[in-house]
């Protein structure tokens, strides 16, 4: 993608180093006046202003955000875009919730031009919330993926998204045939993946929802395809591992139902992993998964209490999803708020940096594309999102009073969400500006 040099200034942070490993409090860097540059969708330059002005030419472009701060794009490591029109639906908890409200949502989307209006709507309310990456969930339909597909290539978007892959305990219109959909799924991976900066993940919605045949295939499809990636569903609740225990009683775990099929291993994600054991978690880390933590998920459904630090702290790959529309809105900061509260209730405290890095980092970690997304470094892809920490009167009274920038930033993630995204930069270009008046960017 061309596109010509193009500096932001302002605040800026970043990590010195994971701060799940080592010390939080030293793992946040910050430049109270920063200079990135950019250019065909790359970080070519980046830090003090002072130092870096003078190698530039005199007429670079410079968007000034004096009053924001500067870091990278958000990742949103599990999110179900056919989810976002039953958003917040009352009163289940996961298997009922699937049944009643969520698989009549998926089944509208035999529509393609449902499909179509519900993918532009969903990428650009991304972006409003900062977010520049997501791995997503399409429905079983193949056009569903399709359409996300399209508009995302459109945008420039660094995207893995999937079909997903259902043939049993699902309404009749919403299963894959004898096939298992895996000619579907491979006409979508030659399409799509490798496109421009798109991805595609092989999506098994969840071991319930898939025969260990469809499983296995699945899993015979990502090896014959290198380079995508995987995504599922892993112990949210406990009624669905027991479900599995019957589904497959020979398996010692639920884990262990995707590691048979062979789905198991880097460039996996899964989705939840709430009640996990000792050995789910060295097994985890061990394969190299990923995980996405989904905190306003698990607080809505009332699904459980994620382990972050046993997990992360373990070296396991962990990054945070939003799960919209089990979770209940799209902005990675309110995430990162019932992140801290999930943190809470489990006796933990959640850093700043710590925070902070599972939405970019550690997104990027989970999805094994920390070479190209997650830290603003020269060399990076060029998506970035700037932050408003005086966004609302409260917002800005909060901040106005913080201790230094690491409180500043605490203060984005326990109070902040859409509004205080100010700017979202994708491939060096900008694709949302809060303060202007329409669209921005294409
Ligand atoms: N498990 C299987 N499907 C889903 C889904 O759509 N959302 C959530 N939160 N969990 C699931
Ligand atoms: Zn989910």
């Amino acid at each position: 993608m061309t596109n010509g040099p193009l500096g932001l200034r302002g605040p800026a942070y970043g990590f010195r180093h994971d701060p799940f490993a080592g010390e939080a409090d030293t793992a946040l860097a910050f430049w109270p006046d920063a200079l990135v540059v950019m250019r065909d969708g790359i970080v070519t330059a980046f830090g003090d202003h002072a130092a870096e002005r003078p190698r530039q030419p005199d007429d670079l472009p410079v968007h000034r955000y004096p009053d924001g701060i500067i870091g990278p794009g958000f990742v949103d490591a599990h999110v179900h875009y056919p989810q976002m029109e039953m958003t917040g639906a009352f009163g289940e908890t996961l298997l009922d919730w699937l049944r009643r409200y969520t698989f009549p949502a998926e089944a509208r989307f035999a529509d393609p031009a449902h499909a179509a209006r519900i993918a532009r709507i969903f990428l650009r309310e991304l972006l409003r919330a900062g977010t520049t990456t997501a791995a997503v969930y399409c429905t079983v339909h193949e056009h569903s993926a399709d359409a996300l597909f399209a508009e995302a290539a459109r945008l420039g978007m660094r995207l893995a998204a999937g079909k997903v892959l259902m043939d049993r305990h699902a309404p009749e219109g919403l299963l894959d045939g004898a096939d298992h959909g895996i000619p579907a799924t491979q006409r979508l991976i030659d399409r799509w993946h490798g496109r421009g900066r798109l991805l595609y993940a092989i999506t098994p919605r969840f071991a319930p929802a898939c025969t260990d045949e469809a499983l296995r295939a699945a899993g015979r499809l990502w090896c014959d395809n290198p380079g995508t990636l995987v995504q599922t569903h892993l112990c949210e609740t406990e009624a669905e591992i027991a479900w599995v225990r019957e589904l497959f009683p020979g398996a010692p775990s639920y884990l262990d139902v995707y590691a048979r099929a062979g789905l198991a291993g880097p460039g996996a994600v899964m989705g939840h992993a709430v009640h996990v054991t000792e050995a789910d978690i060295a097994a985890l880390r061990r394969s190299g998964c990923g995980v996405a933590h989904c905190p306003s998920s698990n607080l809505f459904l009332g699904s459980g209490l994620f382990r972050l630090h046993d997990m992360a702290g373990e070296g396991v790959r962990v990054g945070l999803g939003s799960d919209v529309g089990a979770g209940t809105g799209l902005s990675p900061l309110r995430t990162l708020g019932d992140a801290y509260k999930v943190a809470r209730l489990g006796g933990a405290r959640l850093h700043p940096a710590q925070a902070f890095w599972l939405a970019t980092r550690g997104g990027a970690e989970a999805m094994r594309l920390e070479d190209r997304i997650g830290t603003l470094v020269p060399g990076m892809e060029a998506d970035l999102v700037v932050l408003d920490p005086a966004a609302t009167p409260a917002l800005a009274l909060r901040t106005g009073a913080a201790a230094d920038p690491a409180d500043r930033l605490f203060a984005l993630a326990a109070l902040g969400d859409e509004r205080a995204v100010r700017a979202t930069y994708v491939a060096g270009r900008l694709v949302h500006d809060r303060d202007a008046a329409g669209e921005t960017g294409r």
